[in-house]
Formats: structure tokens, C-alpha cells, sequence
């Protein structure tokens, strides 16, 4: 059986004033009625699969079986990781409890922040792609690009896809390329976007890891020996684990190794990494105006217009192109094409203090 585990710990600034370290945009209810991370982990049992290994930190392990249990859903094990160390260390984590029962396992890896609407066609692709993971591959998806993004990563494929789903190898992996480079593979049409989720067999990842980030092999490894059970969560060691480089398994692993396929996936996906790209998921009327919570919009277009707050009622007149988010605390009004910049409001505010 192939084992998940959910990426939890990331704190997602591009959907600020959202989206906050206390409590970031997989456990908020951005379009759905649900939380990204309770749809999330809903699809992966529609899709079949068993409870659900989650990497998280210590502030979010309630937020985490709270939000499960209120879904119905039994938390799996919940591993804690002492610091924020990016994803590359977590996917390993995830690999070696897996083996801890099962030599052979697959593990499927998936963010807990995307929007995946066809949970039967996402058991599908997972299923198109184990063949090729028990084989020894490292499997990826992708998804058809919609216009240069240069938040995600490329997969590069050796042939067109032919429609039927098959994996496909990998020619290259480019993770977060500069615009100019975007807009070359986007036109090139041999490029996906890499959607983040990751299907292989824990043992050849760990041959990965072991080729591409020795070091950080070695100390995961100590983390998860050492690991104290806490409450009903597994916490990891924070000695070996804080010495762990800050680094995205995309940059650390899926760029350099040669043994990568890629089974395109058609169905509806989006990352949420942007307010832009939760205008796009969100009801609109004619005009392209959607309003959440208390808001009213007169004479708009293009308008995204959220109030968080029951109490507080927001209103747009005569705007175009705008986007506004109300919390009780902090308003972000912003131009639509500037929505990649809502990142740099969290950094500005920390040197403010
Ligand atoms: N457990 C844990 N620990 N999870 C983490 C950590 C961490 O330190 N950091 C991030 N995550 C989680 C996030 O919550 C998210 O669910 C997932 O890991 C991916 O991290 P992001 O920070 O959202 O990555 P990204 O969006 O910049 O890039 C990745 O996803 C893109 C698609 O959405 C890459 O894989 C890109 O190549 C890909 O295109
Ligand atoms: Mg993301």
C-alpha cells in the first residue's frame, strides 16, 4: 500500500494578512468551506489510502489533529520537526518512518496548500505512477502551464505527452526559474509545471539523499533514532535536526537526480499562492468581482473584495484591478498584478518591528 504523508509545515506569506506564522493558509478556509489541509487530507481517503503521516511543527500539532478530528478523519502519526527547515529534510523524515514497518514502502508526498477538486481523478494519476516508482523511479506530476509563473517549478519531458496519462521521464527539473527563462519553457510546450507532490519508493529516495544531501541524510537519520513520543506525536531530535541546511527538496534532490518521471495530470489543480490565484478560484459574478464575508461592490471589475471579519463590512466603489483582504488587524489593499509582491509586506513588517 502506498503510505502518504502531508507537508504542514509551511507558513505560506504571499497570502498575507491571511495567512500568518501563528496560523497559516493550509488550515484556513480559503475557498471550499473546509480548511486546504482537511480537503487535503478528505482527498487522500477518498482516494482510498490510509491515514495520513503529517510533518509539521509544535505550534500547529493541535491545529492539526483538531482540524482531522473535526472531519472525521483519525489522525495518523503526527511527526513534529524542532525548526523550520524547509522541505527537504521533511520529505526524508517521511521516507524513514516509512521504513520503519515497511522496507519496500511507497510514499506519497503531498503539500497540504493545493486546491485538487477531482479526488478520483488524483487516486488515478497516483495509481498511473506506481509502476513506474516501484521501478525505482522518483515520480512527479505535472500539470499543463497556464502562464510563466516563476513561483513553481519546470519538468522538462522527454517526449509530448500522448494523452493516455503514462509517466513520462524527465529531461530536467528547473525549480523557480527567473521570468525571462519561465516565458522561453512556457512557449517551449515541453514543459509542465511541477505541482509539488512526489510518489517514490522510500528506499530510492534515501539512494537520493544519499548521492545529493549526504549530510543531511545522516542527520535525519539521528532525528528520527532519537525521536521522543510526546503526547501522542512523534518529535523529532532537535539536535541533529537544527543543524539541517534550510533547503526545498526541490532544490536539494529533484534538480539533481537522474532517475525522475512525470505523469501529467489533467484535472483541475491550483497551489493558492497568490491572492490572484484564489480571485481566480473564487465565485466571481460577470465582472469578474468576488466578494467573501461582508462586502458589497459597487461599479467593479476585476475585484477581489474579503472581509474576515463578521463585524466588518467592506465595500468597493468604481475599482478595477484591486484586491482587498480585511482582518479585524490589518488591511491589505493591493493592484491584482502585484499579487507575488504580498510576500515582501511580511519581511517589510519584521524589519519595522
Ligand atoms: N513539514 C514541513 N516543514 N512542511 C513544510 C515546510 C517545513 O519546513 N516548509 C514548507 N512546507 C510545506 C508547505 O506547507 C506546503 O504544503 C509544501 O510544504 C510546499 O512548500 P511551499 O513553500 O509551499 O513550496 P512552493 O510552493 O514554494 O514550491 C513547491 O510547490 C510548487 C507547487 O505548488 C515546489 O515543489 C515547486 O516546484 C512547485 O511548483
Ligand atoms: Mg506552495
Amino acid at each position: 500500500r502506498i503510505k502518504p504523508a502531508v507537508l504542514c509545515g509551511g507558513t505560506g506569506t504571499r497570502l498575507w494578512p491571511l495567512s500568518r506564522k501563528s496560523f497559516p493558509k493550509q488550515f484556513s478556509d480559503i475557498v471550499g468551506g473546509e480548511s486546504l489541509f482537511q480537503a487535503c487530507a478528505r482527498r487522500l481517503k477518498d482516494a482510498g489510502m490510509d491515514a495520513p503521516l503529517v510533518l509539521t511543527n509544535s505550534d500547529f500539532r493541535f491545529i492539526v489533529t483538531e482540524q482531522l478530528m473535526s472531519v472525521g478523519i483519525d489522525p495518523g502519526a503526527v511527526l513534529i520537526e524542532p525548526a523550520p527547515r524547509n522541505t527537504a529534510p521533511a520529505v526524508l523524515a517521511a521516507a524513514l518512518y516509512a521504513m520503519q514497518d515497511d522496507e519496500d514502502a511507497l510514499v506519497l508526498v503531498v503539500p497540504s496548500d493545493h486546491v485538487i477538486a477531482d479526488a478520483k481523478a488524483f487516486g488515478a494519476a497516483v495509481e498511473a505512477g506506481r509502476v513506474a516508482a516501484e521501478a525505482g523511479q522518483i515520480v512527479t506530476f505535472g500539470i499543463t502551464p497556464g502562464y510563466p509563473e516563476t513561483g513553481y517549478g519546470y519538468l522538462e519531458l522527454e517526449n509530448k505527452p500522448d494523452g493516455s496519462g503514462d509517466p513520462i521521464d524527465l529531461r530536467r527539473f528547473v525549480e523557480k526559474p527567473d521570468l525571462a527563462t519561465a516565458e522561453g519553457m512556457v512557449k517551449s510546450g515541453t514543459f509542465l509545471w511541477n505541482a509539488g507532490i512526489f510518489l517514490f519508493s522510500a528506499k530510492v529516495i534515501l539512494a537520493a539523499y544519499e548521492a545529493h544531501a549526504p549530510d543531511m541524510l545522516a542527520l535525519v537519520k539521528a532525528a528520527i533514532e532519537d525521536a521522543e513520543a510526546d503526547l501522542g506525536f512523534l518529535r523529532l531530535a532537535a539536535e541533529p535536526w537544527e543543524k539541517c541546511e534550510d533547503l526545498s527538496v526541490d532544490y536539494a534532490v529533484m534538480e539533481k537526480a537522474g532517475n525522475l518521471s512525470v505523469v501529467p495530470y489533467s484535472s483541475h489543480w491550483s497551489d493558492l499562492g497568490s491572492w490572484k490565484a484564489v480571485l481566480d478560484e473564487s465565485d466571481q459574478d460577470e465582472n469578474g468581482v468576488a466578494l467573501c464575508g461582508p462586502a458589497t461592490a459597487i461599479d467593479c471589475k476585476d475585484v477581489l473584495l474579503r472581509s474576515e471579519s463578521e463585524g466588518l463590512e467592506l465595500v468597493g466603489i468604481g475599482l478595477e484591478n484591486i484586491m482587498v483582504v480585511a482582518m479585524p488587524d490589518a488591511v491589505l489593499v493591493a493592484d491584482k498584478d502585484r499579487a507575488q509582491d504580498v510576500g515582501r509586506v511580511v519581511k517589510e513588517l519584521k524589519t519595522k518591528g
